[in-house]
């Protein structure tokens, strides 16, 4: 058993119930685990030392809402936008058409890339869907992909009907064949529930195919407008409904009493000049949040955990505490993992050492490369779900 201490952390954040933020601390890792969590004077002899030079220790971000895998970029529709153009779902056909024409060995090194941006801002747990194939060949070459990467991969083949369909028939393409083809690929089914993609009663239909073979169910709803999105994954008790960006006073309660996630992507409201998800809303009202990047080429792409927090702090009512709370446990919560988004004792030991003596500054000092190191374990590969 080899163990590893870090020393002279200025502010360590562990989420403990006791203490859930602590100065002057130290922490032991033992075999990939948090083993010990104290005060830096009683650290315990350890076989190596890492000196944190009285920067602060977070747990790694969980990035629990991604689109890794796909060809191309769309950086006109976002002139256009930032021009006045409305955002709209159709724009994901654009990127379908360069991720069939693009092989698996370029989406692979894409994905690859795209991953190497997102640890070196800090992500050590990832959620990868599909979605830019939308036939059952493109489809599990995404899921195979983002296989490589992580466990946590979500079959969206109803992300939009694809050009040629009609969305009947594509539905029952979905929930048919390529279900059955991408389900052993994929640890969760998603659907966009949105005007310009899926209404509620095809979502549902999805949603509930997904479950019958083995995937848990997640959602992206109410991002371009109010609707029954949010509702429908409530009835379903899925894990988080993501965008939540529209919400009526009765989506808020169905969301906390439920206990559903909400997942706030604030870099897609950047990116489509839409208004930003209520945070604050969500809180008060006892609403469990994560805040993810979405990335993708469409509505967000950006693969900035800290630029996600950054945002949610200054444009969504959020104190820099809960944004951190939010892009860590929160995540956890989102992916359903006990053992990632906090630094307990008996905790994954994914923790990122930052350049600054605390959490704050990641909010504080936006764009700026804090992360000074990550330290994970056999990244990502963990089949450890509750
Ligand atoms: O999460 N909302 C649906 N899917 C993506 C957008 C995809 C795209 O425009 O390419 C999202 O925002
Ligand atoms: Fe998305």
């Amino acid at each position: 058993m080899s163990s590893t201490a870090i020393a002279n952390i200025g502010e360590l954040v562990t989420w403990a119930d006791d203490e859930p933020v602590r100065r002057d601390a130290g922490l032991v890792i033992e075999d990939g685990r948090v083993a010990w969590v104290g005060s830096s004077r009683d650290l315990p002899a350890s076989d190596d030392v890492v000196d944190a030079a009285g920067g602060a220790v977070i747990p790694g971000l969980v990035d629990s809402h991604t689109h890794l895998v796909f060809a191309g970029d769309r950086a006109d529709e976002f002139v256009a936008r930032m021009a006045g153009r409305r955002y709209t779902a159709g724009g994901i056909r654009t990127t379908v058409a360069a991720t069939r024409a693009a092989g698996i060995d370029a989406l692979r090194g894409l994905a690859a890339a795209r991953m190497a941006e997102l640890r070196a801002q800090g992500t050590t747990t990832v959620e990868i869907k599909s979605g830019y194939g939308l036939d059952v060949e493109t489809e599990k070459q995404l899921l195979i992909v983002a296989g490589e990467i992580t466990s946590e991969t979500t079959f969206l083949g109803a992300h939009v009907v694809p050009d040629g369909m009609s969305a009947d028939s594509y539905v029952e393409l979905v929930t048919g064949d390529m279900l059955t083809a991408c389900a052993p690929l994929a640890t969760w089914i998603d659907v966009f529930c949105e005007t310009g993609a899926f209404d509620v009663d095809q979502a549902r239909t999805v949603l509930l195919a997904g479950r019958a073979a083995g995937l848990r169910p997640r959602m992206h709803a109410n991002q371009l407008g109010p609707g029954p999105g949010v509702q429908l994954g409530c009835e379903l008790g899925v894990a988080a409904v993501d965008h939540c960006t529209y919400l009526s006073d009765a989506d808020v309660s169905a969301l906390s009493d439920t206990g559903v996630v909400a997942g706030l992507l604030p870099g897609v409201e950047f990116s489509t000049r839409h208004p930003y998800p209520d945070a604050r809303r969500l809180l008060d009202a006892g609403v469990r949040v994560a805040i993810a990047t979405d990335c993708n080429p469409g509505t967000s792409f950006t693969s900035s955990m800290p630029f996600c927090i950054a945002l949610a702090v200054r444009e969504m009512g959020m104190t820099p505490i809960e944004a951190l709370f939010a892009a860590t446990q929160g995540g956890a919560w989102s992916l359903q993992r006990e053992d990632v988004g906090h630094l307990r004792p008996g905790a994954k030991a994914d923790l990122l050492i930052l350049d600054a003596p605390s959490h704050v500054h990641l909010a504080y000092r936006p764009g700026v490369p804090l992360v000074r190191r990550v330290i994970e374990h056999p990244l990502l590969r963990s089949c450890e779900s509750v």
